[in-house]
């Protein structure tokens, strides 16, 4: 048996085996190919990673919206620390859970409108399914039809899942649909015509609409104009408006909550990510005190929505510390001022290098760019490919940007991430914690693998992983 020692000792070789072995096959093969993936990160302090051996890596991933407070922000390690050491508990379900309660009242808070009901579970997928089930049973299940658009992502659990537009591209398999739940019609994305459309030709039989006030995955927002309509249309229709703000929320992408951006409140909101603190998983839903009243306000309702791992006080209190943090240390404000910033650095560098930078989009501390789709000179290369990576309609886009990702890495010591929800972004997403001279001098090194350019990057990089 591997000790906690033993497995913090553990070498990337060996990590890679006990996966192949014991846990995942593919995704050694995947991360193998990137001198990222073949580091181990034991520690992580603001907005930096540091490798085993004591490298410092700037984080543009921001945790992926886990990390808005930054990595370890010393008030949460103490909350945490303290916890453990006062020899707290909070996993039971038999009496209440005083950090439970403390972080329901924060959230009502800072939550606009009448957004004061909160339930906790641990994913953002969870928080969507209930928020789906809360929906459903304040209509009484007399409805059937609920709305996402098509670039919605809101997880991968059968729920939630089938809200996700799409389906995920799984190398080897093609594509692959799990099975829906029934009712899930697609309104196009920022088009409230089509919503009303959709609301019409079922007869108004739509329990709730889901939409993402700012798409994270495809860093476009849906517009005032758009939720000032579907937000009338809802109160005619008596139809539950739903945020998921897993990703947009706690100032990642500017306001505290992209939706105080034009003032449109949902009737449910979903929080993950950095709800968190960076450390705990939590998630939540919240639901005005009508919607609470009448699906839940019952003893029967009280427990239609509970797993044994939601709301564990350690998650809770860590949360708690984590809605102090956001409004203290005036994350939004932060958010906003490097909003300028990136979008100055990055609109300069796609006016510098129009033959390889399509467009720069983003909001907040959440940017990316797309590349120029021109692949020809990678043609005769893909023959040494193995065929299933070759399926993936989008893997020469995915080779473009996987390359620049691993050329700035190791010329600049910074991670990016990558997200393929139709087009193919390469992120640019500091915390919003992050020092503005810091985010400034990162993004000029991108200048330099602009300079080489992406398509020797990428011929490199086929050439380093597939011709030997
Ligand atoms: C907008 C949005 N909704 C839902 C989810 C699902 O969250 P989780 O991965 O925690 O299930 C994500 C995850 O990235 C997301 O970005």
């Amino acid at each position: 048996m591997y000790t906690f020692e033993a497995a913090d000792n553990l070498d990337i070789k060996e990590v890679f085996d006990l996966y192949s072995r014991y846990s995942n096959q593919e995704l050694p093969n995947i991360y193998g190919k990137f001198s990222f993936g073949r580091e181990i990160f034991p520690r992580a302090s603001g907005a930096y990673l540091y490798t085993r051996d004591g490298k410092e890596i700037f984080d543009f991933t921001g945790g992926l919206g886990v990390a808005n407070m930054g990595h370890n922000h010393p008030r949460i390690a103490k909350v945490r620390k303290a916890f453990l050491e006062r020899g707290y508990t909070e996993i039971h379900k038999n009496y209440l859970n005083r950090f439970l309660a403390a972080l329901s009242a924060n959230l009502a808070e800072i939550l606009p409108g009448n957004l004061n009901y909160s339930f906790f579970c641990n994913s953002g997928a969870e928080a969507v399914e209930g928020a789906l089930k809360i929906a459903y049973k304040y209509h009484g299940a007399i409805r059937n039809f609920v709305l996402r658009s098509d670039r919605s992502f809101h997880g991968k659990t059968l729920g939630a899942g089938s809200l996700s537009y799409g389906d995920n591209f799984v190398a080897g398999n093609a594509r692959f649909s799990f099975q829906k739940i029934p009712g899930v019609l697609t309104y196009n994305f920022n088009d409230p015509d089509s919503v009303r459309a959709l609301v019409e030709e079922v007869n108004g039989s739509v329990y709730a609409i889901f939409v993402e006030p700012f798409s994270c995955s495809t860093l476009t927002e849906s517009g005032e104009r758009f939720l000032k309509e579907v937000r009338k249309l809802c109160d005619e229709r008596e139809i539950l408006l739903v945020f998921d703000e897993i990703y947009s929320g706690f100032a990642k992408c500017g306001p505290n909550f992209y939706m105080e951006k034009y003032g449109v409140i949902p009737d449910i909101v979903c929080l993950s990510k950095s709800l968190g603190g960076g450390k705990s998983s939590i998630s939540a839903y919240v639901s005005t005190d009508e919607v609470y009243r009448t699906a839940y306000g019952t003893v029967a309702g009280a427990l239609m929505h509970s797993t044994t791992y939601n709301s564990f006080g350690e998650e809770c209190a860590t949360a708690l510390e984590a809605i102090n943090i956001l409004a203290e240390e005036r994350l939004s404000e932060r958010a906003l001022n490097l909003e300028k910033l990136l979008r100055d650095r990055l609109g300069a560098l796609v006016q510098k290098y129009p033959s390889q930078l399509k467009e720069w989009r983003g909001a907040g501390t959440h940017f990316g760019v797309i590349f120029q789709p021109k692949f020809e000179f990678l043609q005769p290369l893909l023959q040494f490919v193995p065929i299933t990576f070759v399926q993936d309609p989008n893997f020469l886009r995915k080779v473009i940007v996987t390359a620049a990702i691993e050329e700035y890495y190791d010329r600049a010591q910074t991670i990016c991430a990558f997200t393929s929800n139709q087009d193919v972004i390469l992120n640019f997403s500091p915390p919003p914690v992050a020092d503005p001279d810091e985010v400034d001098r990162r993004l000029q090194k991108f200048g330099e693998v602009l300079e080489t350019g992406v398509g020797i990057c990428a011929a490199n990089f086929l050439k380093k992983n597939f011709t030997r």
